[in-house]
């Protein structure tokens, strides 16, 4: 009843990627505290930016990739809600004026710009703590809990300070106006967005039962996805409007932050995602027939306008 019956017809990313979004809205909605629960305000803020659009990029990457190896989807759809709650987090905090100060996000206005400072501090940071919450509330039990720890430790890091979500903000911050390396910026889009793109399928693959050769595979897989991802968001940075992003436009520029486009140009930072999409496409060739869902989520992401 929650997967898309696609036999037959030819595979539609535009109709695949809507019903997986209601699919993952549906349990967003049962997860999250009810708008109404006290103090409301913070459940208001916390419903307002989730529910307010976002494509849920990670958790249809974790879905899909959990239906390649077969996984069990009750806790599949759990690792997405958390995973979507995370980077609802992260981008509440990163819109902050004392970050980088966005008055829109998913086309509508930021939650400090709705909420005030305080609160949309406090809804990431809820949404944060809702995230574990919903981790270590999976349905599971015996050896499963044991897989269930992993995926909390791997969440962990991704969005942590070493490597993880925070270290790519600090050094995104920090270089901001300044000079900056290859190293750097690569440093800085794989641990910002790479890292929590990268678990999304790592830790549908802990929840699936894979090899040691189908993690590795499917590891690498995640890494080109998750830099071709940020690389993108950089280029619809420069040359998408307000109107197709649902947020403001040019400002990387404008604050002179580290992106491809400004180290590389358009042309090669095209051609880079071009590279890391072969290689993803590479690293699942061995899913044949199973992996036609991650193939076309994988060329969505490289393509996408939005
Ligand atoms: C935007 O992420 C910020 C990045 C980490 C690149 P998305 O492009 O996934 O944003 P939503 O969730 O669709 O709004
Ligand atoms: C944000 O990168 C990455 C996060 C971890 C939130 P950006 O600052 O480029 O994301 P947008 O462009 O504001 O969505
Ligand atoms: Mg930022
Ligand atoms: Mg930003
Ligand atoms: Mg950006």
């Amino acid at each position: 009843m929650n997967r898309v019956d696609r036999e037959a017809s030819p595979f539609d990313i535009e109709d695949y990627l809507r019903s997986q979004k209601e699919v993952v809205d549906t349990y967003l909605d049962r997860l999250l505290p009810p708008a109404a629960s006290y103090p409301q305000i913070i459940n208001e803020a916390i419903r307002y930016s989730v529910f307010a659009g976002g494509k849920r990029i990670r958790p249809i990457l974790a879905l899909a990739t959990g239906e390649a190896l077969e996984g069990d989807f009750q806790k599949l759809i759990y690792l997405g809600c958390a995973l979507e709650m995370l980077h609802t987090y992260s981008l509440i905090h990163d819109d902050l004026p004392a970050m980088d100060d966005d008055d829109y996000r998913r086309g509508h206005l930021t939650s400090h710009k709705k909420f005030g400072e305080a609160i949309a501090i406090l809804a990431g940071d809820g949404l944060q703590t809702l995230a574990f919450q919903t981790l270590s509330s999976l349905p599971v039990s015996g050896d499963s809990a044991l897989v269930q720890l992993q995926v909390i430790n791997r969440i962990a890091r991704a969005v942590g300070v070493n490597r993880g979500m925070i270290a790519g903000q600090v050094v995104d911050i920090t270089t901001q106006g300044r000079a900056f390396s290859r190293e750097q910026l690569e440093y800085i889009h794989s641990s910002k967005t790479g890292a929590l793109i990268q678990a999304s399928v790592n830790c549908a693959v802990l929840l699936s039962s894979a090899s040691e050769d189908v993690r590795r595979h499917l590891s690498a897989f995640g890494s080109s996805v998750g830099l071709a991802f940020q690389i993108v968001d950089d280029i619809l940075d420069e040359e998408s409007s307000f109107e197709e992003l649902g947020k403001t436009s040019g400002k990387d520029r404008a604050n002179r932050k580290a992106t491809y486009p400004a180290m590389f140009g358009m042309q090669t930072s095209r051609k880079v995602t071009e590279e890391l999409v072969e290689h993803a496409m590479h690293e699942i060739a061995f899913l044949g027939a199973r992996g036609e869902v991650l193939r076309e989520l994988t060329k969505f992401i490289s393509i996408r306008r939005f």
